[in-house]
Formats: C-alpha cells, sequence, structure tokens
C-alpha cells in the first residue's frame, strides 16, 4: 500500500509517521514538500498535481491552518488549507479510486447543549476555522471518494507546545492561575488518533467496515479547569514542585478571544467504537502519560 501523508510534523501528522509504518509505503510531507511532491496546502492547485504525480492508494491529511484566533484574520488563507486544498485531494483520490482519511474538529458544532454531538447533528460553527474545516468536510463528502473523517477534540501530543506545558510553565511561574471552566470536552492525545486511524483504515481495506464520518475523542469529559487541575496534580505526585497555590475558576466571558469556542464540545464516540470495535480510554489516561513523559525529559 502506498501511503501519502500531509502534515508530517504537527502533533497528529508527526504520530501518523509511527502508526503508518507498518501498513505500508508511506512519504510524509511537510509544507516544503519533497523533490516534484508539493505539501503546502496553501497551493490547492500544486496538491492536486502531487496526488496525480504520487498515485498513492491511501491518502492521510493530517494539515492544517489550525491557528483558531489568527484564522479570524486570515478567513481566505484557512479556507485555502482547510477545505480548498482538502477538496482537490479529494478530487483526484475520486479519480484514482484512492481513500483519503482526514481530521476535522468538534469546533464545526455551535457548543448548545450538554448532550455528547453525534455524527449527523446538524452543525454550526462559530469561528472562521470552524467553518473552514466544516467546508473542508463537505467537499470531501461532495467528491464521492472513498473516505474516513475523524472528528476530534482538544488535542495535545508531548512534542511541541500544548495546553498542559502551558498550565505546567505558569504553574512554576505565578501564584494563581486564571482558568475557564465553561468549555467542556475531551483532551486527546495525538498518539490515540494516529493509532485509531491506522486501524481504522486496515478494517476499510479488508472490507469489515464502511467509510464515513466518525467522532474520534478520548472518553469522558472535562472542562479546562478540571483539565489544568489534573496536569498539575498529576506533576506534583510525580515530584515537580510549582509556585501556584491556587487554579481559580473563570467563565469564558473573562477571557475574550477573537474566535467564539463552543460550550459544549462532547463527541459521542459510539459510532467509531461500535463499527471499528475499539475502545476509547478516559482522557486521564493519556493525560497522565503525557504529563509523565514531559516531567521525566
Ligand atoms: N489541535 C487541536 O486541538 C485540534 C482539535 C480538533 C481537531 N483538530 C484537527 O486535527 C488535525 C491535526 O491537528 P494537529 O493538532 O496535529 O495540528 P498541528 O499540530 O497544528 O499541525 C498542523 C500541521 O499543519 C501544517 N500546516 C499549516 N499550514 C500548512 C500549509 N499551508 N501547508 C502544509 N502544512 C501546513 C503545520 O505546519 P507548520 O508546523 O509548518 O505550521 C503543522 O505541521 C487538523 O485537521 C486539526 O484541524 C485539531
Amino acid at each position: 500500500m502506498r501511503i501519502l501523508l500531509f502534515g508530517k510534523n504537527g502533533q497528529v501528522g508527526w504520530e501518523l509517521q509511527r502508526a503508518l509504518a507498518p501498513l505500508g509505503e508511506v512519504v510524509a510531507l511537510d509544507r516544503h514538500g519533497a523533490g516534484p511532491l508539493c505539501g503546502d496546502l496553501s497551493r490547492p492547485d500544486a496538491i492536486a498535481a502531487t496526488v496525480r504525480e504520487f498515485a498513492p492508494d491511501v491518502i492521510f491529511n493530517a494539515a492544517a491552518h489550525t491557528a483558531v484566533d489568527k484564522a479570524e484574520s486570515e478567513a481566505a488563507l484557512a479556507h485555502a488549507i482547510n477545505a480548498e486544498a482538502v477538496g482537490r485531494m479529494a478530487h483526484e483520490a475520486a479519480n484514482l479510486n484512492a481513500c483519503l482519511v482526514h481530521f476535522s474538529t468538534d469546533y464545526v458544532f455551535d457548543g448548545s447543549g450538554r448532550q455528547p454531538w453525534r455524527e449527523d447533528d446538524p452543525t454550526g460553527p462559530l469561528s472562521a476555522y470552524g467553518r473552514s474545516k466544516l467546508a473542508g468536510e463537505e467537499a470531501i463528502r461532495a467528491s464521492g471518494c472513498r473516505h474516513l473523517i475523524f472528528r476530534t477534540s482538544w488535542v495535545y501530543a508531548t512534542r511541541g507546545g500544548n495546553f498542559a506545558k502551558t498550565m505546567l510553565r505558569l504553574a512554576a511561574e505565578r501564584e494563581r492561575l486564571s482558568v475557564i471552566d465553561d468549555q467542556y470536552g475531551a483532551p486527546t492525545g495525538a498518539e490515540l488518533i494516529a493509532d485509531v486511524s491506522a486501524h481504522a483504515l486496515r478494517a476499510l481495506q479488508l472490507g469489515s467496515a464502511q467509510g464515513g464520518t466518525y467522532h474520534l475523542a478520548a472518553g469522558g469529559d472535562t472542562n479546562w479547569h478540571g483539565y489544568a487541575s489534573f496536569v498539575i496534580e498529576t506533576a506534583r505526585r510525580l515530584g515537580a514542585e510549582f509556585r501556584a497555590s491556587a487554579i481559580v475558576p473563570i467563565p469564558t466571558t473573562d477571557y475574550p478571544t477573537p474566535a467564539r469556542r463552543p460550550l459544549n464540545s462532547r463527541l459521542d464516540t459510539n459510532r467509531l467504537r461500535e463499527t471499528f470495535a475499539l475502545a476509547l480510554p478516559d482522557w486521564r489516561v493519556g493525560v497522565a502519560r503525557m504529563v509523565q513523559e514531559v516531567i521525566e525529559r
């Protein structure tokens, strides 16, 4: 199997390089590409030409414009990367009878209510980023290519920066941290996303599962304050020392940002777990592991 991976150095892309290795020949690109192959999704024509040139059996797209606040002032660029280039990949995949595996987000929903969102629930993105990601999904579905779209949430990885590492740094520097407590979701590890999507691809290729859109998030839920508290408690148990004596819960309205974010980002993952016969561990399992890796470095 020939696999073309876009976005190889992102959180999910990095883990996909590992998880996809046993499945076949993987050619992994970052935005700088490799030789004649273009990896820059802000150039949709060149991305289409790259897919034609390489003629993969499977495309994994882990590249995205993920700077949610910046996307408000760069909506055209976010749309080119998250929607237009994705649509072109999907069109070429349909022509080649290749499968496209793509990642989307809880931010396609408006965050109303308290129930976990199911795949067929009505979408209603609140931000330019969310609208561009939804347009990407729609372009894939319209192309008719074989596909898997995984909507995930609150992604973290040991490599690179993330919310948990920021909290550890701030707790070491400050007496008091203020963290939002009214946005709910499940922190989900890039490792889990990569492993589950590799297993799901395998099931699809073996004919034991159907393509489509699936929600992929760790089990349980929390809010950002609960997440930060868990990270700091875990680090303390491992011997880390912090200045911070208080982690103060605040509402979203006390922390204005250019992009609006959903209050309810809970994703219902029943469809994925049943279709692929997979388990999604509680969010604390992966976060505790990531904190230990960060602390012991
Ligand atoms: N992060 C989250 O909390 C989250 C939540 C829900 C869903 N998702 C989705 O999950 C997927 C993976 O996200 P992630 O967390 O792994 O994101 P990430 O760590 O921000 O990685 C995104 C990658 O895309 C690359 N990229 C940006 N612009 C590009 C361009 N013009 N051409 C090619 N590559 C470009 C970035 O490269 P550079 O490093 O060179 O900029 C980066 O390597 C994305 O589809 C994202 O929308 C993420």
